[in-house]
């Protein structure tokens, strides 16, 4: 079903997050007919050129990005949509050019700020004095949105003294991931899970997003931000929040805000007093990735060469409520890691007691794994019987195993952005983080990062190419457990 026209204003639409994912996602929804036929894509960046340049640029990375190939309807179509506006973002006085542009197009607006959070404020204070903000228009922030609780609050705050929260989407890209959507229907459509899902039945889980990339030529932005702010405050929580979430009442999007900011805000705080025992910060160095070699953190193109910056980190998170309590949730993160593999790993209790001691004397606990990507599935571990006639019962470890791949064959895995995009021109914020959840997110997150900076200690080594320092096998170690290759 088409909605109504919209107009979509992508501040920043010709950096690398709208040439690589933003543009693609829109032409997916336009081949998909989910676009109305009205609705327009103006283009805003600081560069002096015409509409034919910004076409021959959205042509060039549709070719690059959409790796199925284009479509020469919807191709033509999507081109036709295309509108650039130059605008100095920092000018708010300067933005009647862009009212110009906007008031031949649609009423209801998507501004999108794909550019550094610094300036969202001067963007939404020059569309207000542009008199270019409606009560049906919607804005879309990416993240991250401050570098701190306090500067989220500031960036918070002037975006939302012209916007209504209602009309904020924050952008995690990983709640739009089929496989991070997939929990709600996992734990939520199973009674096998939904009865099991807390300490009685689990005794602890393990959240790895690894990525084997490293920097890609953003040194500076990074160095910045570091592994904690660029990865752990936004998506790990936002993983563990819905894993660990009461059911919500329904699927509207306060009802599972309301659940998810319950689970940031009982996370138990990390401390000066027990941060070296609870996480492991790690910088990789030299070491080799798919059989090169490849440089280390501080060698990376426009490196400052004593920056103490983690690309790494493990967290030992406890969540103090009636659920959780005594469940550790161990999370882990980094670049330069062997391969891009994200998954979920719950481990359930062991069995009280073993019959088949005979064959199998340590009984495994049954495992469950939620496979994020590649490879996109659930795969669940059960004891099986090898079948033979001997009279000893010979028991095996066995997987059922549901590939995405495999089992929808015909469907197409459709890109974070595709989808919320739609989220975004239906007006449907489940998907978008509140307020409140960035804040408490960061309110955790902060302590880590001031007990880091307090204790003076560098991050630990590890060679790209590994998974993290040797310090984050004993992170788990000390629990008797380890983490699943
Ligand atoms: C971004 C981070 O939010 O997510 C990047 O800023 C990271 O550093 C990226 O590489 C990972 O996203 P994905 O979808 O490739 O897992």
């Amino acid at each position: 079903q088409i909605n109504s026209a919209v107009e979509v204003v992508l501040f920043g639409a010709l950096g690398d997050l709208s040439r690589r994912k933003l543009l693609p996602a829109l032409y997916q929804l336009d081949l998909a007919g989910l676009l109305h036929e009205e609705t327009r894509i103006v283009g805003v960046a600081r560069q002096d050129q015409s509409n034919s340049d910004f076409i021959n640029f959205t042509k060039e990375n549709l070719t690059n990005f959409v790796s199925e190939g284009l479509d020469e309807v919807a191709y033509e179509r999507f081109l036709s949509r295309l509108v650039y506006q130059k605008l100095d973002f920092k000018e708010t006085d300067s933005y009647s050019a862009l009212a110009k542009t906007l008031a031949n197009g649609n009423d209801e607006r998507i501004y999108y700020y794909s550019t550094p959070p610094a300036i969202y404020g001067d963007i939404t204070e020059g569309l207000f004095n542009a008199g270019l903000i409606n009560d049906s228009d919607r804005v879309v922030m990416e993240k991250p949105i401050g570098h701190c609780l306090e500067s989220s609050k500031v960036i918070n705050n002037m975006v939302s003294s012209h916007f209504e929260e209602n009309q904020i989407y924050r952008i995690d890209h990983y709640l739009g991931k089929e496989t991070v959507l997939n929990l709600l229907v996992l734990r939520f459509a199973n009674s096998l899970f939904t009865n099991n899902w807390d300490r009685n039945y689990i005794d602890h889980v393990q959240i790895t997003v690894a990525e084997s990339v490293g920097i890609e030529g953003r040194w500076g932005f990074y160095d910045e931000a570091g592994q904690m702010r660029d990865m752990v405050q936004n998506h790990l929580l936002q993983i563990l929040s819905l894993l660990a979430m009461e059911p919500p009442a329904d699927l509207s999007a306060d009802s599972i805000r309301d659940e998810k900011l319950k689970v940031i805000k009982a996370l138990v705080p990390i401390t000066r007093q027990n941060v070296k025992e609870k996480t492991v910060r790690g910088q990789y160095s030299e070491g080799f990735l798919g059989g090169n070699g490849v440089p280390g953190y501080l060698e990376e193109e426009g490196a400052n060469k004593t920056s103490n910056t983690e690309t790494f980190v493990a967290i030992k998170a406890e969540i103090d409520n009636w659920r959780w309590t005594g469940v550790p949730f161990y999370l882990r993160t980094g670049k330069r890691m062997p391969a891009k593999h994200s998954e979920i790993v719950i481990h359930f209790k062991e069995q009280p007691h073993n019959i088949f001691k005979d064959s199998y004397v340590d009984l495994p606990a049954n495992k469950l794994t939620i496979r994020l990507q590649p490879d996109e599935g659930v795969e669940l571990e059960v004891m099986n019987k090898i079948p033979g006639i001997a009279s000893q019962m010979n028991i095996h470890e066995n997987k059922l195993d549901l590939s995405f791949s495999e089992t929808y064959e015909n469907e197409r895995v459709v890109d974070a952005y595709e989808r919320l995009m739609l989220e975004v021109i239906n007006g449907n914020q489940s998907l978008f983080v509140r307020r409140d959840e960035v804040e408490a997110a960061w309110s955790w997150a902060d302590s880590i990062i001031d007990a880091w900076q307090a204790s003076n200690e560098k991050p630990k080594a590890y060679a790209a190419g590994s998974w993290g320092p040797v310090s984050s096998i004993s992170l788990i170690a000390r629990d008797d457990r380890q983490w699943v290759e």
